[in-house]
């Protein structure tokens, strides 16, 4: 249930004052999300109750520890809909791709193949590809995006060849908010031969996931953007593909035995790919995320952002002053920008009256092309934002005038 009473209490970071004094007006959460007292505290009861490796020790401590990241590891599990064993901790959705894109991608793809993205991914989900591309010889190609800017499953089937392996596409792209149909996009990938690869990184957190009944190969999210700790993310994969797939990184806790000729056996998946001490606080961290959405309603969650969306587009439009690129995308995510104002100039306005929105490319550099504007501003909320910072920001736009370098 959408309780603001509740989250003011829960996040302390919504009672917090801008750089200038003013109220804090957050609208920069698909960069990063605040965080509720229960993550704190899971993280704090790390340092202050749990201190501990895990999978290294033969004392009750260490033995909580490993019990803490299962339970863990199983509350993800269940988030998704996934086995606990198709459950990798990395250190965010950039690792997860990465690990994709290497520990699979180089051994799955040789020249003459195909990737295939779309000009709307970050960048974590194009550079990853761009490296393996370089050193298999396959080929990075682009699924058309149509006039709206959203991947459709037409345009899948009308990019797909033969030849195509992978496809990696975001199920929320991250400047227009589209949600992708992911579950048409596996159907199509399967009968051609390929693989699909998710970046869940703007689904995860606002939106029911069910990778059984969504049927994607792999999913890599964070948990930052999901109220979450820092440097803490997941990647689901399929069980078999994870068997198939090398370990991004070796080192301790993720094999079984070696020896000095150089014979390794690693241990199975996931555990194969968590090399090295593990960011454990943000595992219990992360947990405590899960449950705190949890307890709001994930489903509620994305009905209300939706709301928001539709009031701040309506609310924008009045004004005359937003142009905005992104009007019918399902995700709590406005693109615009202040007519005759470069969007930098737009958000530095917007900060000195306390209100956080990125601007620029948001990292979709290859976007850029698609929209033909080098930055926009994009607003972005989660469950916590109110109608009334969404006034705020409408308000800032209306006295569009007082921006720096407007021509007006
Ligand atoms: N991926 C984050 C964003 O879109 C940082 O802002």
């Amino acid at each position: 249930m959408i309780d603001h009473a509740r989250f003011l209490r829960d996040f302390p970071m919504l009672s917090g004052k801008s750089m200038q004094g003013r109220p804090l007006v957050w609208l920069d959460n698909a960069s990063t999300t605040f965080k509720p007292r229960s993550v704190m505290e899971a993280v704090d009861r790390y340092y202050t109750e749990f201190t501990s490796n895990s999978h290294r020790g033969d004392y009750d401590l260490c033995y909580k520890m490993d019990s803490l990241v299962q339970e863990s590891r199983e509350a993800i599990a269940r988030f998704i809909n996934a086995d606990p064993t198709e459950v990798v901790f990395t250190s965010g959705a950039t690792a997860s791709l990465n690990l994709v894109a290497f520990g699979y991608g180089l051994t799955h793809v040789k020249a003459g193949d195909e990737i295939l993205l779309t000009q709307a991914e970050h960048a974590s989900n194009v550079l990853p590809w761009f490296k393996v591309s370089e050193m298999t010889g396959a080929k990075v190609g682009y699924i058309p995006l149509d006039e709206e800017g959203r991947l459709t499953a037409e345009n899948l089937e009308k990019a797909i060849t033969p030849r195509t392996k992978i496809i990696a596409v975001a199920h929320v792209t991250n400047v227009l908010g589209y949600i992708a149909p992911v579950k048409e996009l596996a159907r199509i990938a399967h009968r051609h031969g390929a693989i699909l690869v998710i970046d869940g990184a703007q689904s995860v957190p606002h939106m029911r996931t069910d990778v059984k009944d969504l049927d994607c190969d792999f999913l890599a999210f964070s948990g930052h953007k999901m109220c979450g700790p820092t440097g803490i993310g997941v990647l689901y994969g399929k069980y078999d593909l994870l068997r198939e797939t090398e370990p991004f990184m070796t080192g301790g806790g993720m094999n079984a035995k070696f020896d000095m000729c150089g014979d390794v056996n690693y241990l199975q998946p996931p555990l194969r790919f968590e090399a090295g001490t593990q960011n454990l606080e943000g595992i219990l961290g992360m947990k405590a995320a899960i449950d705190y959405i949890e307890s709001v309603g994930i489903d509620d969650i994305r009905e209300y952002e939706q709301g928001l969306k539709r009031y701040a587009v309506a609310e924008l439009e009045k004004t005359g002053m937003a142009e905005i690129y992104n009007a019918h995308s399902e995700a709590g995510i406005v693109a615009f920008n202040v007519k005759g104002v470069f969007a930098q100039d737009a958000a530095t306005f917007l900060n000195s009256r306390g209100i956080a929105c990125r601007s620029g490319n948001h990292c979709a550099k290859i976007l850029i092309d698609y929209l033909g504007q080098v930055a926009t501003v994009r607003a972005s909320f989660y469950f916590y934002t109110t109608r009334e910072d969404i006034d705020c920001l409408v308000d800032a736009v209306r006295h569009g005038k007082e921006f720096l370098d407007a021509y007006f």
